[in-house]
């Protein structure tokens, strides 16, 4: 069984991948989609009520909207070290395995709903035991979203990662430079300089308030055909 949608992945962990995950979750429902979210490992969850408090998955959960999926389909493997999953996952004893991660992905998915992926951290970054979150990209076959600080040296991780992306014969949809900095080197200009390396589509996301916010940006890019 596959589903259609995306992975979302970014050059590092803590760029945004959470955060444009969300608007692009929003965007596909103004569009009229239905979206099945699913960040399928998290790590560094806090404790609250005595549970793991899995932060993006809830955040996911709640862009996708009413009906609200269930957080233990969204999220079901939670891990409190805040560390690559993998390690994570056998500091609490236990053994992740990418097939768990895919069947995690697709379990109850609406057939006609189309799957967001978030990975943890980078395409190459430790996923489990088995694998990195390439191969779970690989193993649903999704088209991925590159998401990256728009910052100086960026490009070359943005670069790597696209050609790690084609590498494992995948589709890189969409690179999006998130305005994780506030300030501006003058004559910097990534989304151009990039677009001399890429053939994909290449947005600028802006600074947002409230998680969910910039999704016109990514509807105007599904509206040109994604
Ligand atoms: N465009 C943005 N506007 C405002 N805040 C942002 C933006 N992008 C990221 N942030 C903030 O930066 C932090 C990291 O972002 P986010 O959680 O989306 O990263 P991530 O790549 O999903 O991290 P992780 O690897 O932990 O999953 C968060 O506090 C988030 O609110
Ligand atoms: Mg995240």
């Amino acid at each position: 069984m596959s589903l259609n949608g995306y992975f979302v992945t970014g050059t590092d962990t803590g760029i945004g991948k959470t955060v444009l995950s969300c608007a692009l979750i929003r965007a596909l429902r103004e569009g009229g989609y239905t979206v099945t979210p699913r960040k399928p490992v998290e790590s560094g969850c806090e404790v609250r009520d005595g549970q793991l408090f899995p932060a993006d998955g809830t955040a996911l959960r709640e862009a996708a909207g009413a009906p609200f999926p269930d957080l233990d389909r969204v999220t079901p493997y939670r891990f409190s070290h805040a560390l690559a999953p993998d390690r994570a996952a056998r500091l609490a004893g236990a053994t992740l395995h990418i097939e768990q991660l895919r069947q995690a992905c697709l379990a109850d998915a609406n057939q006609d709903a189309l799957l967001v992926v978030e990975g943890a951290g980078g395409f190459y970054s430790p996923l489990a035991e088995d694998g990195l979150n390439a191969d779970l990209a690989e193993a649903l076959g999704l088209p991925v979203v590159l998401v990256a600080p728009d910052r100086l040296g960026t490009m070359n991780h943005v670069l790597l990662t696209a050609e790690a992306i084609a590498r494992r014969g995948l589709r890189l949809a969409l690179v999006v430079l998130n305005a994780v900095e506030t300030e501006q080197r003058e004559g910097m200009d990534n989304r151009s300089d990039l677009a001399r390396h890429l053939d994909c589509p290449i947005l600028g996301f802006p600074r947002v308030k409230r998680t969910g916010d910039g999704w016109e940006i990514l509807a105007g890019w599904l509206r040109d055909g994604a």
